[in-house]
């Protein structure tokens, strides 16, 4: 296993349509999903599909862990290849998004609140489940990838964006001002 290096905003390979995946129980696709795993966990990401390591080809992984399972299950890590998804409600949730290929930023994106997805793991098996949350999320901003679609793209209010510095900051404040209400009525 080995670390790929990431492709970042402007790089033509995170604007194509990548290619479908044939043949994925070959040694060569084996290597790439372990190495996406094993970069994502590096880069601190919970999703990399294979054009933010510069492969042109239908193949994700992700992962929600128990921090991000405030809406949904926590996932272990899951390698799709082919994914695909369909809305299964007609409600459109913003949250906030980052992406290993664009360090630093974050900004409120609507996706669908549950989905349907389905996809080929690493040993052939079609792989069919239903997602909500965050989970939901996650599937629909790494499918994106696939499409040559970013997060960006889809933010519909640009004054969201922020840099994850002013993120922190506001994080800060309001663990602050939750530790002052509690003091303010311990008092
Ligand atoms: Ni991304």
């Amino acid at each position: 296993m080995s670390l790929r290096r990431l492709t970042y905003l402007g790089h033509p390979v995170l604007r194509r349509c990548a290619a479908p995946v044939f043949d994925m129980m070959t040694a060569e696709m084996a290597a790439l999903a372990q190495d996406m795993v094993e970069t994502m966990h590096a880069s601190h990401g919970v999703g990399l599909a294979a054009p933010q390591v510069g492969v042109g080809q239908r193949l994700i992984v992700f992962y929600v862990p128990s921090s991000r399972a405030e809406d949904t299950d926590e996932v272990p890590v899951q390698v799709l290849f082919n994914p695909e998804f369909i809305p299964l409600d007609d409600g459109l949730v913003s949250g906030l998004e980052g992406c290993l290929s664009l360090p630093g930023l974050r900004g409120m994106v609507p996706r669908w609140h549950r989905i349907g997805y389905r996809g080929t793991g690493l040993d052939g098996r079609v792989i069919e489940r239903e997602a909500e949350g965050f989970h939901a999320r996650v599937v629909q901003h790494e499918i994106d990838h696939l499409d040559g679609v970013m997060y960006l793209d889809r933010i519909t209010d640009k004054s969201s964006l922020l840099h994850e510095y002013d993120w922190h900051r506001r994080m800060q404040q309001a663990e602050k001002e939750q530790h002052d209400a509690q003091s303010a009525q311990e008092a």
